[in-house]
């Protein structure tokens, strides 16, 4: 069912679904098979990663508040010195999740991203 409603998805945004078969790998796929559907994500259109109000629609609504539910970790990825940086810096969608904190730092005792 999850791969038939990601079909309907890509019809209806005019592309081909083979890079983006729902096996639960990544960030998409995650969320295609919990029935958020590609345009969810995807509101100014296929060719745009999605923008940050985007994503807080379904994530606490503001930055300040998807950081309180990370305030437990060590470093907050949602609270630091670089501001309200778009998602998909680190939350890739269709390929491996980068932490863009580790430009500068080695944070890898402290986060793990998916
Ligand atoms: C239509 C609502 C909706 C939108 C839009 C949405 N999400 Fe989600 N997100 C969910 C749901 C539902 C879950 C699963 C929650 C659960 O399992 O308790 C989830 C889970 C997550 C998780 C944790 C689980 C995982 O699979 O990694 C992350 C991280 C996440 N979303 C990031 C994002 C980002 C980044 C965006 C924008 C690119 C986004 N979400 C857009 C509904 C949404
Ligand atoms: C600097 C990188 C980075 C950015 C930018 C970022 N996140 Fe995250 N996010 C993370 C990391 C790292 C985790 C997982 C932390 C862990 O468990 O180690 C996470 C976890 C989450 C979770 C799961 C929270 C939970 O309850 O466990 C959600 C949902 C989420 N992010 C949504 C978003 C949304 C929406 C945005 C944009 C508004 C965003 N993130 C921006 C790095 C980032
Ligand atoms: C959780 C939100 C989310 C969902 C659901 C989602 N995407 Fe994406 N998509 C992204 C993000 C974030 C990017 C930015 C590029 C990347 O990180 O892969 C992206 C990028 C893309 C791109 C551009 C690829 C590129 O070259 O950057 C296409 C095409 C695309 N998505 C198609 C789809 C289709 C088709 C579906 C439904 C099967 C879908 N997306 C579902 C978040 C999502
Ligand atoms: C362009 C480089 C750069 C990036 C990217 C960056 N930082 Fe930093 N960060 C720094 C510098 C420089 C300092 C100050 C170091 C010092 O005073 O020891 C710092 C200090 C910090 C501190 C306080 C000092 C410490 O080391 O405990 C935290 C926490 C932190 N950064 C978290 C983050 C997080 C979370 C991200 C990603 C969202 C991030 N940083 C991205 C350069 C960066």
């Amino acid at each position: 069912m999850p791969q038939l409603k990601a079909l309907f998805c890509a019809a209806a945004l005019g592309l081909s679904l083979t890079a983006f078969a729902a096996d639960g790998q990544f960030l998409a796929d995650r969320h295609v098979s919990k029935g958020v559907k590609c345009e969810s994500c995807h509101k100014a259109g296929p060719k745009e990663a999605p923008k940050k109000a985007d994503c807080l629609a379904c994530h606490g609504g503001t930055y300040a508040k998807l950081a309180e539910k990370t305030d437990n970790l060590e470093v907050n990825p949602h609270d630091s010195h670089q501001g309200e940086i778009e998602c998909s810096k680190c939350h890739k969608g269709h390929k491996p999740a980068v932490l863009e904190c580790a430009r500068c730092h080695d944070f890898s005792k402290e986060l793990h991203i998916r």
